[in-house]
């Protein structure tokens, strides 16, 4: 079992990331042989998704030829490891805080790495775009001021 762990708070010792960590913790009492990768968004940012990926993601031929040139082109590299760590977890843990009735933009960066039509997006024949990525548990530790329920 391989446990995907993502942290989004920019402070060391904040919250979200004691309570991914309990979440973390939990599931290797039950699963004591699972490995854990460790994707720390807060404390590691993952650069934005740069003008010559966006380029990439244009057309399949622009993305071919962008892969082509160099693998490591537009950011494409990032982007597919990014997809690979999802793609070899059985669970994802994420700890993240609330800001600003949202999440932190590191995690929006990390998604919009992870979703690419053609990738982890495809086309239904009827035209509707469909999720690549099979389905998943996605443990979500959320750490705010105010109380939501
Ligand atoms: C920029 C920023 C925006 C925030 N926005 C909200 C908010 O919209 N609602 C809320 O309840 N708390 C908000 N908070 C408070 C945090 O969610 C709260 O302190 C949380 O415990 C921080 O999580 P952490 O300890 O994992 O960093 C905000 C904090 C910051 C720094």
């Amino acid at each position: 079992m391989n446990i995907l762990h993502i942290d989004c708070s920019a402070r060391a010792g904040s919250h979200s990331r004691a309570l991914s960590n309990a979440m973390v913790q939990k599931l290797l009492a039950r699963h004591p042989h699972a490995e854990v990768l460790r994707r720390d968004l807060g404390l590691e940012p993952i650069p934005h998704a740069e003008a010559a990926y966006a380029a990439a993601l244009a057309t399949p031929a622009a993305m071919a030829a962008a892969q082509a040139a160099n693998p490591a082109n537009g950011g494409v590299q990032l982007s597919e490891s990014l997809i690979q760590e999802v793609e070899a977890a059985d669970v994802l843990v994420i700890g993240t805080p609330m800001n600003n009735f949202t999440l932190p933009s590191v995690f929006k960066a990390w998604i919009d790495q992870l979703l690419r039509v053609g990738r982890t997006i495809g086309m239904s024949a009827g035209g509707e775009k469909v999720g690549l990525l099979a389905d998943r548990p996605v443990y979500v530790g959320i750490a705010s001021r105010g109380v939501f329920s």
